[in-house]
C-alpha cells in the first residue's frame, strides 16, 4: 500500500454519519465541510436553521441534512437525535460544537446569563452525548469530539461562566471516555485558541486586545477555522483508534507561554543560525 492509500485508509470517513452541533457557526460550518470532504454524511444541527441550510450547498458529497434544535432543552436534544437517526439510520461521530459567550465581570453575572452559557456549552454536550450513545453508539462504537477552549485551562477576564463550562467539558470528556470505552467509543476534546469567527469578532476589532493575543500566541496571530480541521478529522477517523479521554490544544502555542514583550523574530532566527 502506498502512502496516499495508507493515509486514505486511516483518515477516510467514508460510510460514516457525523452529527455536528453549532454547524451554522464559524468553526463548525467549516468542520461540516471538512468532514463531508473526508467522505462522511453530515447532520448539521443548530438553533439557526437558515444558517445550517446555507452551509449544505457548500459541502461535497450527498445526503447531508439540516436540523433545527434548541440545545438548551433536553427534550429538543432527544427529538433531534431521533430526527437524525430517521434521516441517516446511524450516527458514528458526534461533534459537540455549539457554544455561546458573553464577556462580563463575575460580579455582574445573573442567574439567567449563567444558565444560558452553561446550558449551551456544557449541559447540551452532556445530554447530546448521552442520547447519541443510548440510541446510536452503544453496541457499535463511535467517536465523540467535544469543543473545549483555551479558557478550559487559562482564563481571560470576563469569561468566568464560559470558563466554568469549558473546564467542565474536560471533565465530561474524561467521564465519557471512562464509562463508554468498553462500548468501543472514544471521546476527546479539541481546545481552540483564538479563532476568527463571529464569537471572537469583538477581540479582532479591538486593537489593544488583538495585540495581546499576538503577544501571548507563539504563532503571533489568530487562526482561521480551517486550521482546526486536521485535528477534527484525526479524532473522528480510525487514525485515532487508541486516543481517548484527552484534550488537544490547537491554540497557536498560547498555552506554551507566549511573549509578554516584543521579541524580534529576526534576532531569534539569527541566534538559531549561529548555533547550527
Ligand atoms: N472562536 C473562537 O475563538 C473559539 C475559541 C475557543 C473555543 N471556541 C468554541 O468553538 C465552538 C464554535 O465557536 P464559533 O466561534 O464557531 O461560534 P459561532 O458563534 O460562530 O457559532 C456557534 C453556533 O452555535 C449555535 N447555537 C448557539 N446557541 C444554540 C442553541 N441554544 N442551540 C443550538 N445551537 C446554538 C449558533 O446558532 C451558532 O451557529 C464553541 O463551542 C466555542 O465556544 C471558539
Amino acid at each position: 500500500m502506498n502512502v496516499a492509500e495508507n493515509l486514505r485508509k486511516h483518515y477516510s470517513l467514508e460510510g460514516k454519519v457525523v452529527l455536528i452541533t453549532g454547524a451554522g457557526g464559524g468553526i463548525c460550518s467549516e468542520m461540516a465541510r471538512a468532514v463531508a470532504g473526508a467522505g462522511a454524511e453530515v447532520a448539521l444541527c443548530d438553533l439557526n436553521l437558515d444558517a445550517v441550510r446555507a452551509v449544505l450547498p457548500t459541502m461535497q458529497g450527498a445526503g447531508h441534512t439540516a436540523h433545527r434544535v434548541d440545545l438548551r432543552r433536553v427534550s429538543e436534544i432527544e427529538a433531534c437525535v431521533d430526527e437524525v437517526l430517521a434521516a441517516h439510520g446511524r450516527i458514528d461521530g458526534l461533534v459537540n460544537g455549539a457554544g455561546v459567550s458573553k464577556r462580563l465581570g463575575l460580579l455582574d453575572v445573573d442567574e439567567a446569563l449563567y444558565d444560558a452559557i452553561m446550558d449551551v456549552n456544557l449541559k447540551a454536550a452532556f445530554f447530546m452525548g448521552q442520547q447519541v450513545v443510548r440510541k446510536a453508539m452503544r453496541g457499535r462504537g463511535g467517536k465523540i469530539v467535544n469543543i473545549a477552549s483555551y479558557n478550559s485551562t487559562r482564563i481571560c477576564g470576563g469569561s468566568s461562566v464560559y470558563g466554568c463550562a469549558k473546564s467542565g467539558i474536560l471533565g465530561l470528556t474524561r467521564s465519557m471516555a471512562v464509562e463508554w470505552g468498553g462500548f468501543g467509543i472514544q471521546a476527546n476534546a479539541i481546545a481552540p485558541g483564538f479563532i476568527e469567527t463571529p464569537l471572537c469578532r469583538e477581540l479582532k476589532e479591538d486593537q489593544a486586545r488583538l495585540s495581546c493575543i499576538e503577544d501571548m500566541t507563539c504563532c503571533r496571530r489568530m487562526a482561521q477555522p480551517e486550521e482546526l480541521m486536521g485535528m477534527t478529522i484525526l479524532l473522528l477517523s480510525d487514525a485515532s483508534s487508541y486516543m481517548t479521554g484527552q484534550v488537544y490544544n490547537v491554540d497557536g502555542g498560547a498555552l506554551a507561554g507566549g511573549t509578554p514583550w516584543y521579541f524580534p523574530t529576526a534576532y531569534g532566527a539569527k541566534q538559531h543560525a549561529e548555533t547550527e
